[in-house]
């Protein structure tokens, strides 16, 4: 299978390239740090793609580069909401919200044409608890606001491509704490505690993994478990509006 991984230069993402490369399948990997994605590309024979995904116009140059069918996209790229101030893209769109969200949207959307049958897209995901989320979409968030509001919209994308996309299997996965580079700026006692209890990437890698290699109900996974989502009132009118806003800005990028 050819398998398409964001985020592959670390953490979650890393692991997944690593394992699917192992289990036979050609897997191009795309993020930002050259140094890491050669080095992988030379341990994994997987071919490595250097982009800042928090630029649309970056996310749609590496979208132009595929041409061969693909069997599933992987989309692992992001971090963490751990600025005080918020940190804004040259583009004019908070920097979370570019990565967690809007490169996620538009890498798969422009991908949708060369998606076989059956294929799988699988997006990392929070923990499904938005109920406080801001759902103003434009607005700069910072700290944890930003991450929540990200994970919120992806999800509410994942829910509505599934619904566009039958054919598709779309999920989410939140895989629960691990110990990567993701707190590697935080205070000590946090990295203690990622320390001490936080799973292998090796271990969420294996959840992305069983949803690509077999047919699953539902879209939204914590681990290996279905997740019902805690969204805010009026969800399905937040996704069309969502959706909407996504792509004009797709449209005035591409
Ligand atoms: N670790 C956890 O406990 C946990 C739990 C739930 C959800 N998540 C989510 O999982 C995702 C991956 O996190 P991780 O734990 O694997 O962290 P990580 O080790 O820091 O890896 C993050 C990956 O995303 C890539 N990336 C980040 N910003 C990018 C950008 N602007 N353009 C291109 N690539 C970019 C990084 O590329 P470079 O290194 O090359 O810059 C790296 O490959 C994040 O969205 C995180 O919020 C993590």
């Amino acid at each position: 299978m050819h398998i398409v991984v964001t985020g592959g230069t670390s953490g979650i993402g890393a692991a997944v390239v690593r394992e699917l490369s192992q289990n036979g399948h050609h897997v191009s990997f795309i993020g930002r740090n050259s140094e890491r994605g050669q080095a992988l590309a030379a341990e994994t024979g997987g071919h490595f793609i250097q982009a800042d995904l928090s630029s649309l116009r970056a996310t749609h140059q590496v979208a132009s580069q595929f041409q061969e069918p693909i069997d599933s996209l992987i989309l692992c790229a992001g971090g963490i909401g751990s600025k005080p101030t918020p940190l804004v893209t040259s583009e004019g769109f908070e920097t979370l919200f570019a990565t967690n969200y809007l490169s996620k949207f538009s890498l798969s959307q422009q991908l949708l044409p060369l998606l076989s049958a059956n294929a799988s897209l699988v997006m990392v995901s929070g923990n499904g608890r938005y109920k406080n989320a801001s759902t103003a979409w434009q607005r700069i968030e910072k700290g944890f606001r930003a991450a929540l509001k990200a994970g919120l919209a992806l999800d509410l994308y994942a829910r509505q491509l599934a619904k566009n996309q039958p054919t598709l299997r779309i999920h989410t996965c939140y895989p629960g704490m691990v110990r990567t580079n993701l707190f590697k700026h935080m205070a000590l006692p946090v990295r203690v505690v990622v320390n001490l209890f936080g799973q292998s990437p090796a271990q969420a890698s294996s959840y992305f993994t069983q949803l690509v290699n077999q047919p699953h109900e539902g879209v939204h996974w914590h681990k290996t478990t279905p997740m019902r989502l805690q969204l805010p009132p009026a969800a399905d009118d937040l996704a069309r509006e969502l959706w909407n806003y996504s792509h004009n800005i797709l449209a005035k990028y591409s």
